[in-house]
């Protein structure tokens, strides 16, 4: 991408700052990459004939407004980015930084703006705006970096169906389909550029929500006549986990498991086949180069690349979340997958306490499909970022119709957030709660009570295990 579109790089000193800055670019329809300072080194990172500016972004700092100068605590970074000999923006403390390392000095389109921040306790920082930063951001990307805004998205789909073609040639695409977000727009996009070429394997480990095995299987083979293997795993993984109680010890057998079926299916293709990944860019950000690692989830679709594949394909690997969402809805994919909320790559099985056996897995997918099915009949959806079941493996005592049971206890999970870092619970009204807890309760066999989460994360998790 930034060999064919005019590209502007985003220097990252740490702080947050640059994934705010990056999407605005982008949103310019500018192709833009963020780099750590230890990679904008390296030498000829900040080159190349599509490059057109540089951003530098520091922290949004109080301190800025005072006239300190932060110390420079990159040394090396401003010699390597005044020698691009392009246009620099800095922003926030990095704007300091540049004139301290001799900005100042310099007859090229140098500019910085300093971000003063007001944070209250607990609260996200403020950017207080004596100006706007996207007021600087437009006049810089376009009149002096003279970028035409030429990366749309029908560019973006055209680029990455050629640059699949090219990579692949006539070999085979093997890609394992979760029904998720990213892993649906990676096959649709590899079909589109490749056609009958890719097989898509779709591992149903026996953890799917209620009839997600049979909506995955009718939207790809039949609705976008995608080659896909379904492969009913279920009894092979709840052999393997049933009795382990450790979370840790279940997500690495169900991880071990999923590779170990798919590479048994994806073996017919003899070592000859691509495979395709949804790698997003926070991926490659957060595992990158000197980056600090965020991101401590394994998806069970994170396949490590071996020898059974001839290399990996990776359309993605450019775009954030919200991105691929826009490439979904321009490939023709339903809302209600696009807008699907996260779902473990484990499935069920970290919503299963205390053991997994069929019987608690038929009675958490009843639960959470009554669950889940009401608060869209009653348009709570949007309240909601996640909301699910789960069954928390306890047994008490209760009476239905005058005889005393000894069954489980489902505990219903709702949050609101923005980053999945943090989040608080849903309040929903009481009636509405009432009303689910009498569905569960009589619908569902083996339930007697039903309880409502009231903690956020911190200090719980989203997902209980
Ligand atoms: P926690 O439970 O850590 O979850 O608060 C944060 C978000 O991550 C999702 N999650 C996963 N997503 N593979 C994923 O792709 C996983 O194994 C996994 N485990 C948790 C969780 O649903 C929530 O949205």
């Amino acid at each position: 991408m930034r060999d064919k579109h005019d590209t502007i790089l985003i220097v990252d000193l740490g702080g947050g700052l640059a994934r705010v800055i990056i999407h605005k670019v982008r949103d310019f329809n500018i192709y833009s990459e963020i780099l750590t300072p230890r990679r904008a080194m390296e030498p000829g990172s900040l080159s190349g004939e599509t490059l057109k500016g540089i951003v530098v972004t520091g922290r949004i700092d109080s301190s800025a407004c005072t006239g300190e100068i932060a110390e420079c605590v990159t040394p090396g970074l401003w010699e390597s980015v005044f020698g691009a000999d392009l246009p620099v923006f800095a922003i926030g403390t990095a704007a300091a930084e540049m004139m301290k390392a001799g900005g100042a000095g310099k007859d090229r389109d140098l500019f910085g703006v300093e971000l003063v921040s007001l944070k209250k306790p607990g609260e996200e920082p403020v950017i207080l705006e004596p100006f706007s930063i996207d007021d600087h951001l437009r006049p810089f990307l376009f009149d002096v970096c003279g970028c035409s805004g030429d990366w749309t998205i029908e560019a973006f789909l055209e680029e990455a169906a050629d640059q699949v073609r090219r990579q692949v040639g006539d070999k085979r695409v093997v890609c394992a389909l979760s029904g998720g977000v990213d892993s649906s727009v990676v096959a649709t996009l590899v079909h589109k550029a490749v056609g009958d070429q890719l097989t898509c394997i779709f591992v149903d480990h026996g953890f799917m929500r209620k009839d997600e095995p049979r909506m995955i299987r009718e939207m790809f083979a039949e609705t976008f006549g995608i080659p896909l293997i379904a492969v009913d795993a279920a009894d092979r993984f709840i052999d393997r986990v049933e009795g382990v109680l450790d979370p840790e010890k279940k997500r690495k057998i169900i991880g071990e498991e999923f590779i170990r079926v798919f590479e048994e299916e994806a073996s017919r293709f003899g070592g000859e086949a691509y495979l395709a990944q949804g790698t997003i860019y926070p991926d490659i950000i957060e595992s990158g180069d000197g980056g600090q690692v965020v991101k401590s989830h394994h998806n069970v679709g994170g396949l490590p690349e071996n020898l059974l594949f001839e290399g990996v394909v990776e359309p993605l690997r450019m775009l954030f979340k919200e991105e691929v969402r826009t490439v979904g809805r321009a490939l023709g994919l339903p809302a209600s997958l696009i807008e699907r909320q996260p779902f473990p790559g484990p499935g069920l099985a970290v919503r299963c306490l205390g053991g997994i056996t069929r019987e608690k897995l038929h009675v958490l997918r009843e639960a959470d499909a009554i669950f889940r099915e009401s608060i869209v009949e009653h348009g709570f959806a949007d309240l909601a970022s996640q909301f699910f079941a789960v069954m928390t493996g306890l047994q008490s005592v209760g009476v239905k119709d005058g005889v005393r049971t000894y069954d489980y206890t489902i505990a219903l999970r709702a949050v609101k957030t923005d980053d999945f870092m943090v989040a608080r619970p849903v309040e929903f009204p009481w009636s509405f709660l009432q009303l689910v807890n009498k569905r569960i309760t009589t619908e569902v066999p083996h339930v007697n009570r039903v309880v409502y989460e009231l903690t956020g994360k911190p200090p719980a998790t989203i997902e209980w295990e």
